[in-house]
C-alpha cells in the first residue's frame, strides 16, 4: 500500500483552512494508504512561543485530528518530537539543501522582509529541511497539504533527488497532493490573504472550535465584493471564497449554489452559509471535547503511534547513514 504523511503544527487557533485544506483529505485517505500524521511540535518552536502551553497545544492538535475522523487503529497519529530520528535526518539533509534555495522560500522571505533576516532564528530558516526529513524518513509517496505548502514539497523532492544522485537510490521522491476545492481558504476579512493561525484579526478566521454564535458573527461580518450577485469570479475574491466554503460544507457544487442564490443578494446567502458551517463543524467540536476529557487515553494513542512511526524512521535513518558512509556502531 502506498504511504502518505502530513503534519500540523500545534500552534493553536486551528481553523477552517486547516480542516478543509488538510484534515478532511487526511481522513479520506487513511483507508487507501498507509498513513502517518505527526503533530509537528518541533516546527512550533521556530518563532516565539510559550513553553507553558506547548504540551497542551500538542494534545489539542492531536485531539482535533482524531475528532476530525482519524482512526488510530487505521492510521498512525503521533508527536514529531517523540521520534527524534526526524531531527537527526534533518541534520544530514541540511547538507543537501543550499542557503540560496532556503532563502527563496516564500515564508522565510515574507518574514525577512518585515523584520530583516538577521534576527530570525536559524531554526526558522532551516525549518523546510526538517519538513523534508519528516517526509523522507517514512519514504512517503504522497503528501496531502494545502496550497501554501507546495514550495516546501518542491524542496523536499529536490533534496531527495539530490541525495539519491549523490549517495545512491535511497529515498522515495514524494508528490504533493493538493485538493482542487478548499486548498486555499482565504481570510474572511481580507480575502486576498490565506486564512491563517497567526493572522492579526481573529474575525477573519473561523476556528474549528468556535461556538455557533462566533461562526455566525464571523460569517455575517465577512467582507463581500462590490455588486450584489452571488457568483464565483476572479474579480469577486470574497464571494468566491464563501461559495467554496459553502460547497465544501454541503457537498453542493459552486454552480448549484450560484443558481440557488441568483437574484437573492448576500443576506440570505450568509445566513444559510453560517448554518451550513455550524452543522459542518459541530460533530468535530463535540468529539474534540470528549477526547480532551480523557488525556490519558489520548496520550496512550500517541504512544502507540510513536512506536509504530519510530520503527520505520529508525530503519530509514540507518539506511541514509549507511549510504552516507558513517561508521556503524558495532552493537548494530
Ligand atoms: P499549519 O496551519 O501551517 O500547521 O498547516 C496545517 C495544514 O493546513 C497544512 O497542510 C496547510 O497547507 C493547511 N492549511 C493551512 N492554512 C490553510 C488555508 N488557509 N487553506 C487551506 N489549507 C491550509
Ligand atoms: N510546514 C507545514 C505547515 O506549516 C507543517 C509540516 C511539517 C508538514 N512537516 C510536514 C506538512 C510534513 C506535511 C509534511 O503547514
Amino acid at each position: 500500500m502506498p504511504r502518505i504523511l502530513s503534519g500540523v503544527q500545534p500552534t493553536g487557533n486551528i481553523h477552517l483552512g486547516n480542516y478543509v485544506g488538510a484534515f478532511r483529505q487526511w481522513v479520506d485517505m487513511q483507508h487507501d494508504f498507509e498513513a502517518l500524521y505527526p503533530v509537528v511540535d518541533l516546527h512550533a518552536i521556530t518563532l516565539a512561543y510559550s513553553p507553558d502551553e506547548l504540551a497542551d497545544r500538542t494534545l489539542e492538535a492531536a485531539a482535533l485530528l482524531l475528532a476530525a475522523g482519524l482512526d488510530p487503529d487505521v492510521c498512525t497519529v503521533f508527536v514529531q518530537s517523540h521520534v527524534p530520528e526526524h531531527t537527526e535526518l534533518a541534520w544530514l539533509l541540511n547538507h543537501l539543501a543550499t542557503v540560496g534555495e532556503l532563502r527563496r522560500m516564500t515564508q522565510f522571505k515574507a518574514k525577512a522582509e518585515t523584520g530583516g533576516e538577521g534576527a530570525l532564528p536559524a531554526g526558522y530558516f532551516n525549518y523546510p529541511v526538517l519538513q523534508a526529513a519528516d517526509i523522507l524518513i517514512y519514504q512517503a509517496d504522497r503528501v496531502p497539504v494545502g496550497e501554501d505548502q507546495r514550495q516546501h514539497l518542491e524542496l523536499t523532492r529536490d533534496v531527495a533527488e539530490r541525495f539519491n544522485a549523490r549517495f545512491g537510490q535511497t529515498f522515495v521522491v514524494p508528490e504533493a497532493y493538493i485538493p482542487k476545492v478548499g486548498g486555499r481558504v482565504m481570510d474572511l476579512q481580507l480575502p486576498t490573504a490565506k486564512m491563517s493561525k497567526s493572522s492579526a484579526s481573529p474575525a477573519g478566521r473561523i476556528e474549528v472550535l468556535d461556538p455557533p454564535e462566533a461562526i455566525r458573527r464571523k460569517v455575517r461580518s465577512a467582507v463581500t465584493d462590490s455588486g450584489r450577485e452571488v457568483l464565483a469570479r476572479p474579480d469577486k475574491p470574497a464571494i468566491s471564497n464563501l461559495l467554496e466554503l459553502f460547497s465544501v460544507a454541503t457537498g453542493s457544487t459552486v454552480g448549484e449554489l450560484e443558481r440557488t442564490y441568483a437574484g437573492r443578494g448576500y443576506g440570505d446567502f450568509k445566513g444559510d452559509l453560517a448554518d451550513a458551517l455550524i452543522a459542518f463543524l459541530a460533530p468535530v467540536r463535540e468529539r474534540y471535547h470528549e477526547l480532551r476529557g480523557d488525556p490519558a487515553h489520548l496520550r496512550a494513542i500517541l504512544e502507540q503511534g510513536a512506536v509504530k512511526a519510530q520503527a520505520i524512521a529508525r530503519e530509514n535513518l540507518a539506511l541514509a547513514k549507511e549510504r552516507m558512509g558513517f561508521l556503524p556502531r558495532s552493537s548494530g
